[in-house]
């Protein structure tokens, strides 16, 4: 495990914008992996069926994500995460004997519509929220996850600078500000997300 966290870590060497980046977004980084909803799932306290919920939620924004910034072009179907997501909703719907799908806990919606509102350069902001922490924080969560295929990249490497690569090439001196703005509004729909799904009415299984 720490090998493959050294691994992860040394994948890349951040150029100057990505170290601005992380700098002037670690206070909302820190915010949300502070919420109890991740300190549990950190834990394995979390209840299956809040872990679901709350995947169940994120599918739209990853599909919506692949969408619109994965093409033929740079075609990588190891990063293609909401084939993963929907292998683990599936696994998690059949082990707690749920239809997630027919699950009224719903609470995406106004997340998307903001993403779909914005142009590719500001969607590469929940690029750059998801993918990393699928590739970073995931690698430490899914030990206490029971169906974490989201979190398995079979080039972890090759795909952490692919994706910061794709984030990069957009980004100038005129612009990083910008990037910086939007991934700080991204998290705060993250931080949403987590905390509803937590205090929301479920049956914890
Ligand atoms: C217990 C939960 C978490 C742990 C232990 C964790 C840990 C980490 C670690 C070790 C890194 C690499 C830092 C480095 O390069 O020095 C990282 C990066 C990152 N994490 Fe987390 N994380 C957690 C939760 C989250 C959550 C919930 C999100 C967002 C929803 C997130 C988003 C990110 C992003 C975007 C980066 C890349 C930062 C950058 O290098 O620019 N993390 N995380």
């Amino acid at each position: 495990m720490l090998l493959h966290l050294i691994k992860v870590l040394t994948a890349y060497k951040p150029n100057e914008f990505s170290k601005k980046i992380k700098k002037q977004t670690k206070a909302k980084h820190d915010h949300i992996e502070s919420h109890p909803f991740i300190k549990e799932m950190l834990s394995g306290e979390l209840s299956h069926f809040k872990y679901a919920v709350y995947l169940n939620n994120l599918l739209p924004i990853y599909k919506s994500v692949e969408m619109f910034l994965f093409n033929k072009r740079n075609a990588n179907s190891d990063i293609v995460q909401s084939r993963k997501i929907i292998n683990d909703v599936n696994n998690y719907s059949n082990f707690l004997n749920v239809d997630l799908n027919q699950s009224h806990l719903l609470f995406y919606k106004d997340w998307l519509q903001h993403l779909l509102g914005k142009d590719d350069f500001y969607k590469k902001s929940e690029l750059y929220i998801r993918w990393l922490a699928d590739m970073y924080g995931g690698q430490i969560i899914k030990r206490n996850i029971k169906f974490a295929s989201k979190y398995d990249f079979v080039d972890i490497r090759g795909d952490i600078r692919f994706v910061r690569q794709l984030i990069e090439d957009d980004i100038n001196n005129e612009n990083v500000d910008q990037f910086i703005e939007a991934v700080n509004a991204s998290y705060d729909h993250h931080y949403n997300l987590v905390e509803r799904v937590y205090n929301a009415t479920m049956e914890p299984l």
